[in-house]
């Protein structure tokens, strides 16, 4: 079943499932060959007809909201660089001189009004010109216009800076991403403020994804953690494009909704229900009371390694200690829950699916997001994506 429900309707529908011992569901069980996570030509194609084909989300506006903020990324063998203009444009480059190729920086962040390389000194403004040449005469006439930094296609949309891995290629973030940017323009999160990052190295990136986008694993991976705030395995499925918002009941949500009218039902997503937003390919965005929480996937080094980088918003900055410590106390349980219970899980996923003695695996009627996730990674890898795109 493909639907777009309100938010609102899906909470509605969260409750009912409750009441109901109920969740939304597939037609059927899904198998996904165990090679689809291991075989490395399948891994390649990945990175190059999904990573380095389809828009990803690479930053919040709001980690770069200076002119002059930046930041560096490398991510499937690009090192990349971010950063805010004094024009206020944020732009996407090779984090690389145009002269002999070293990287311009090795900060994870900073601000700066123009980048120097380390090597010979040659100057970059932040919109990527190539301004200063290090004994000009000596060196030599070139066109200072075609040794800019190297650019990658870039928009910054509803508080988050969209790419495209491959110098001019098409970005239509309307279009991928449709009523999905519409829900997350709705937040407003280019006014929040930036409060921290944190990095966590997984296995496959597929297996570390499926993680995110389901929790009918809360009860036993997160028996103590997660599972006493809510109800495992219960969920609602919208889809917008490849991308899905997952709805979840908290274990509050009979308690807290139960004696209110439906039509006031709107006012209790975060208290009583909650979404993460599946962005497709690599993305999950929670919207939750406190803060607001991207985690974004990407392919490491080998088919059996993924880098996960968690960032967090808050609606303002923390304004005292204690708000400065609740935030980072947020942010280190969250990367400690997935550490300690997630990714153990997730490397023993990795090992059994390498061992060539597990064919497949298969995901539930009720796994339906991770089941969608998996259907649309095989459609993007045709060559010529055609067709329509599968419905949930
Ligand atoms: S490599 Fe950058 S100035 Fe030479
Ligand atoms: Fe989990």
């Amino acid at each position: 079943m493909s639907q777009q429900r309100t938010r609102a309707e899906a909470g509605s529908a969260l409750f009912d499932h409750v009441c109901g011992n109920t969740t939304q569901q597939t037609a059927s069980v899904l198998s996904i060959p165990a090679e689809e996570f291991v075989d490395e030509g399948r891994w390649k194609l990945e990175i190059e007809r999904i990573f380095k084909k389809l828009p990803l989300i690479l930053a919040w506006s709001a980690e770069l909201s200076a002119p002059g903020a930046y930041k560096t990324l490398e991510i499937m063998g690009l090192p990349l660089l971010i950063s805010r203009g004094a024009d206020g444009l944020v732009r996407v480059f090779l984090n690389s001189c145009t002269h002999r190729g070293a990287q311009l920086t090795g900060q994870e962040r900073g601000n700066c009004n123009r980048f120097t390389c380390p090597y010979h000194g040659w100057t970059y403004a932040t919109d990527g010109r190539l301004i200063g040449v290090a004994d000009k005469a000596g060196f030599g006439e070139f066109n200072h216009q075609e040794r800019g930094l190297r650019s990658l296609p870039c928009v910054e949309r509803a508080g988050l800076v969209f790419a495209v891995l491959t110098p001019d290629a098409p970005l239509n973030v309307e279009e991928f991403y449709g009523g999905m940017l519409t829900e997350i323009e709705s937040f407003n999160l280019q006014d929040w403020s930036w409060c921290g990052s944190r990095e966590l190295p997984g296995p496959n990136w597929k297996i570390a994804f499926d993680g995110y986008i389901e929790n009918y694993h809360f009860a036993t991976t997160h028996r103590t953690t997660l599972a006493p705030y809510f109800i495992s395995g219960v969920m609602t499925f919208d889809t917008f494009g490849p991308h899905v918002r997952v709805g979840a009941p908290s274990a509050s949500i009979l308690a807290s909704m139960g004696s209110a009218p439906r039509e006031e039902w709107q006012n209790y997503e975060n208290n009583g229900y909650e979404f993460v937003r599946s962005i497709f390919p690599n993305v999950t965005i929670s919207v939750l009371p406190e803060h607001v929480h991207l985690t974004q996937i990407f392919p490491g080094n080998t088919p059996g390694e993924s880098i996960t980088l968690l960032s967090f918003l808050r609606q303002r900055p923390p304004q005292d200690e204690e708000e400065h410590r609740r935030m980072t106390e947020i942010m280190d349980v969250t990367l400690n829950i997935l550490r300690t219970e997630d990714y153990p899980t997730n490397f023993g996923v990795q090992k059994s699916l390498q061992s060539g003695l597990l064919d497949s695996v298969i995901f539930g009627r009720n796994e339906a997001a991770n089941q969608f996730f998996h259907r649309c990674t095989e459609y993007y890898l045709q060559e010529q994506p055609e067709g329509p795109l599968p419905v949930l």
